[in-house]
């Protein structure tokens, strides 16, 4: 029996929904019963009636889905796939926002650990967050940990005061805006589509800004047949495959998670077979936490 089949018998058995970001292997996105964007695969975690999910992406999106759906048994092909910008914000810190401001919204990005959610007022993902921080009564935003998208929100929503930490995504931030204008210049007829993790130099120069689904909506509704992408580089199995006769072009060879890159099939297959790797989050922090996520999903409704 093939991996592909061996894998479909296992999710029957035990009764499991396979959700994998676009930045994953393709192999592991065939494989899925659900391909899509942070928003997109934590709305999923939320809804799904099956007793065991199988998470292929990083550890803030398993967990994500473990606080959503606590009696659910999540797992990971790879419990080491965690993403760095996660840990760049501090408790320390939004407790001392908290005291400086007293209409402060704490806005964190999903991409941040459990605790961090759960000393949060509401998370985002880059597909809601201009939405959801609109319909914030407060004054006041302290956007964590993502200094590059929070630079772009604000843009977006100037009647808000956003406060910034410093922290990034590694893959983003190394799209080199020099490297990005050498590009342009080769492909003047190409469509320049980014990332919101990408930094401002980067962003002003693209046709369109957007999440990893945006990017793939953009490309479906547009009359062009060139695109350079500002992103991770496993969007491009989407791409490709719905658009075979469309130009992708990618900055350099550096657009690769590293983290997204250790979730392989091989490793899906076993920790489907000996239910292995599963996520397991604090009850007291995750309640918190799952209130920060439930505002999410009801304000970018
Ligand atoms: P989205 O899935 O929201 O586009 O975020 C990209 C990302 O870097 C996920 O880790
Ligand atoms: Fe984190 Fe960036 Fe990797 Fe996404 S692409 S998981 S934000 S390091």
């Amino acid at each position: 029996m093939d991996i592909e089949a061996r894998i479909k018998e296992l999710k029957k058995d035990k009764d499991a929904v396979i959700l994998a970001h676009y930045y994953v292997d393709g192999r592991v996105q065939e494989v899925a019963d659900y391909v899509g964007d942070s928003y997109y695969l934590s709305k999923i975690a939320s809804e799904t009636p099956n007793k065991v999910i199988v998470f292929c992406g990083v550890l803030f999106m398993a967990e994500s889905a473990k606080v959503l759906s606590p009696e659910k048994t999540v797992l990971m092909p790879d419990k080491v796939a965690d993403c760095p910008m996660a840990h760049m914000a501090k408790v320390e810190d939004i407790a001392s926002i908290r005291e400086k401001y007293d209409d402060l919204a704490v806005v964190c990005y999903i991409n941040s650990t459990t605790e961090i959610k759960a000393n949060s007022d509401v998370c985002v993902t880059s597909s809601n967050a201009e939405k959801v921080i609109k319909k914030l009564p407060q004054k006041n935003i302290y956007f964590i940990p993502d200094s590059n998208l929070g630079r772009y929100l604000s843009s977006l929503i100037p009647d808000k005061n956003f406060i910034l930490n410093g922290g990034y995504c590694h893959v983003h931030n190394n799209v080199i805006a020099k490297d990005v204008k050498d590009k342009k210049a080769k492909y003047p007829n190409s469509k320049l589509l980014a990332h919101p993790e990408c930094t401002k130099e980067v962003l002003d120069m693209a046709d369109y800004v957007g999440s990893t689904s945006g990017i793939i909506e953009y490309v479906a509704n547009s009359q062009d047949n060139s695109f350079i992408i500002c992103t991770e580089e496993g969007v491009l199995y989407k791409l490709k495959k719905e658009n075979p006769d469309i130009e992708f072009i990618l900055i350099n060879n550096k657009q690769v998670c590293p983290d997204m890159k250790r979730v392989t099939i091989d490793k899906l297959v076993k920790c489907l077979e000996a239910m292995d790797n599963q996520i397991s989050v604090d009850e007291e922090v995750g309640a918190k936490a799952f209130l920060a996520l439930e505002k999410m999903l009801e304000l970018a409704r």
